[in-house]
């Protein structure tokens, strides 16, 4: 049995959408403090006061007890990252950050990479890399609209990772879902898929999209320390950009856009 995917009243879109903006804001800020020797933990600390101070609760803390408000994933680090006191951001790493915030009764979900130090501080393999992961992200979103089927975003993103001629590992076990009322909900969104597969997508859906791109392999590694964090297998990199977006009548809305054009 498969579980039906919600369709949003206008006004279900309405709340959400300020769920989501709260969301994109606090991104917006994690580019002005993120700086070489802060912690991750500094940056949950910031997106915790954030999200409360726009009348948002942290979707993350607590879930399925994680133990955080943010996943903040440098690095070989694929997603749900831990911040730590003890993981330092050092000049030319590069670090995801996913924030999810509650507001109206609805979750808005959305990731970011960042250079840290700035974008020269950072390899040309891993300015690379985080350029392709949000051309996958962008090349899935094309695929959004009324008369496509959810496979074909997945079809999308494959075609364009195919398309660098690099071998780009994109992950299968983490994907996009359907949110709303509930943080995770149908339907999966998988980053690589048969065109054709999957659910009719229909207005009024609101899902992610967030494609993780290893620079290597696409094998993942579990630790089994803490039970989250997932790392690239062979060691690589791994960059991931996330929206969430709203299928309209003729194709699909950003509802985690930057609110100043960054993402
Ligand atoms: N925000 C993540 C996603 O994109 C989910 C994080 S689950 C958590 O789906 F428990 F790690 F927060
Ligand atoms: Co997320
Ligand atoms: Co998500």
């Amino acid at each position: 049995m498969r579980e039906t995917i919600s369709i949003k009243s206008p006004a279900d879109i309405e709340l959400m959408r300020e769920a989501c903006q709260v969301t994109a804001i606090i991104l917006d800020e994690v580019g002005d403090i993120i700086r070489p020797g802060m912690s991750t933990e500094e940056i949950n600390t910031f997106v915790h006061r954030r999200t409360l101070e726009m009348g948002a609760i942290p979707s993350p803390l607590n879930y399925r007890g994680f133990p955080k408000s943010v996943c903040v994933s440098p690095n070989d680090v694929i997603c749900h990252g831990i911040p730590s006191p003890f993981v330092l951001l050092q000049r030319g790493d590069i670090v995801n950050v996913d924030v999810t915030c509650y507001k109206n009764g609805f979750h808005g979900d959305s990731s970011r990479m960042y250079f840290v130090g700035g974008l020269a501080a950072c390899s040309p393999e891993a300015q690379n890399l985080v350029e392709t992961a949000k051309k996958a992200l962008f090349a899935g979103i094309s695929a959004v609209k009324p008369g496509n089927r959810v496979g074909d975003i997945g079809a999308a993103i494959q075609d364009f990772i195919d398309s660098t001629g690099k071998r780009f590992g994109i992950v299968r076990e983490y994907t996009g879902h359907g949110l709303g009322r509930e943080f995770h909900e149908a339907p999966q969104v998988v980053h690589t898929a048969r065109a054709g597969s999957g659910a009719p997508i229909k207005p009024g859906m609101t899902f992610t999209i967030e494609p993780m791109i290893n620079a290597g392999s696409a094998k993942t590694s579990l630790s089994t320390i803490d039970g989250w964090t997932v790392r690239t297998a062979d060691g690589s990199l791994s960059a991931q950009w996330e929206h969430t977006v709203l299928v309209t009548q003729d194709g699909c809305e950003l509802m985690t856009a930057s609110p100043a054009g960054l993402f």
